[in-house]
């Protein structure tokens, strides 16, 4: 019999390919979602559960027959006066206890590429606690660390409108984003196959002067990349850990770190960043 699966952050990004990706499959899904009118961004799933993953008593029963979870839920743009110790870890925490309590076979849980040798960092220190803890349950883990989705590639794209992309450094770090059909595709594959643990990236490997090139060439610009010198990046960083919250400066903190080493994870899928570019020049000519 086809697997029960539930997905927690179903609405987000990556959570909405897994659905699709999942009922391509045939298997039985039930999505945890924080509002009613979030239903609507679903046409074929077999169950709603509408909870916040912040409150352990609304989660009661969330996992009940189901065989695996899938969780992406992660503060990522969202501005609730939450920390990532209250969602990544406490929520997702939450979730694993009910997971535990029902007997579900997996969990699967979504953190990010060098989570484990970045924890220093705000956003991974919350994430990383929660595989720690994920780890040391008697439940089967399923880890996946992406490397950027292609949706976060994006900030290349919107610099190069204006015609110039700044970068820190000579540009040539490198890493190979993922687009969010093809990642859900391999955290699935991963459940099927009871692999523990996977870095995973996209096809390509690019430069961030490549990436760059990417982005002005979509917008059919000349390529004029300015680099900046690494002691801004750092600098930056700084006047934001010391000035600004957690909130503001993580997600920041984050980028700025990535910016500066290679982010290299396991090759898959088929999706082109060239292609991504292109419609999503399209669409914002067109609106
Ligand atoms: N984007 C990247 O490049 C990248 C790369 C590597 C790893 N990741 C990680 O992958 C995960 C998924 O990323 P994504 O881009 O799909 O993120 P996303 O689009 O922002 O989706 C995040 C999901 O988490 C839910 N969520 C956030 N705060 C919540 C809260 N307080 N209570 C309950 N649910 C909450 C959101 O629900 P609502 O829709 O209701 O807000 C949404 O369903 C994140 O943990 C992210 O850090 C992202």
């Amino acid at each position: 019999m086809k697997k029960k699966v539930l997905v927690a952050g179903a609405s987000g990004y990556l959570g909405q390919y897994l659905v699709k990706e999942l009922k391509r499959r045939n298997y039985w899904v039930r999505v945890l979602i924080r509002r009613e009118n979030q239903k609507t961004l679903f046409k074929a799933v077999d169950d709603f559960y509408i909870a916040e993953i912040t409150d352990p008593t609304a989660l009661k029963g969330v996992a009940q027959d189901i065989d695996w979870v899938i969780s992406t839920v992660g503060i990522t743009r969202q501005k609730e006066g939450m920390t990532y110790m209250d969602v990544d870890y406490q929520g997702n925490t939450n979730l694993l206890k009910e997971a535990l309590e029902d007997g579900v076979q997996t969990f699967q849980y979504i953190s990010a590429i060098h989570g484990d040798t970045l924890r220093h960092l705000k956003i991974f220190e919350a994430k990383e606690k929660f595989v720690d803890t994920l780890k040391a349950s008697k439940i089967q883990h399923s880890i996946i660390r992406p490397n950027g989705f292609f949706s976060d590639m994006g900030d290349f794209l919107k610099m190069a409108q204006s015609g110039r992309v700044y970068l820190f450094g000579r540009g040539d770090y490198k890493l190979n984003p993922i687009h969010g059909k093809d990642l859900a595709k391999v955290c699935i594959d991963n459940l099927e196959n009871d692999v523990p643990e996977e870095t995973v990236g996209g096809p390509d490997i690019f430069t961030h002067n490549q990436l760059a090139e990417l982005a002005l060439s979509a917008w059919r610009k000349p390529i004029k990349i300015s680099h900046l010198p690494d002691w801004i990046r750092r600098f930056t960083i700084w006047v934001l850990r010391t000035f600004t919250s957690s909130k503001t400066y993580g997600p920041i903190e984050f980028f700025l770190t990535a910016m500066a080493s290679d982010n290299i994870a396991n090759l898959h899928g088929t999706h082109r960043l060239a292609d991504y570019y292109e419609t999503e020049v399209q669409k914002i000519s067109i609106s």
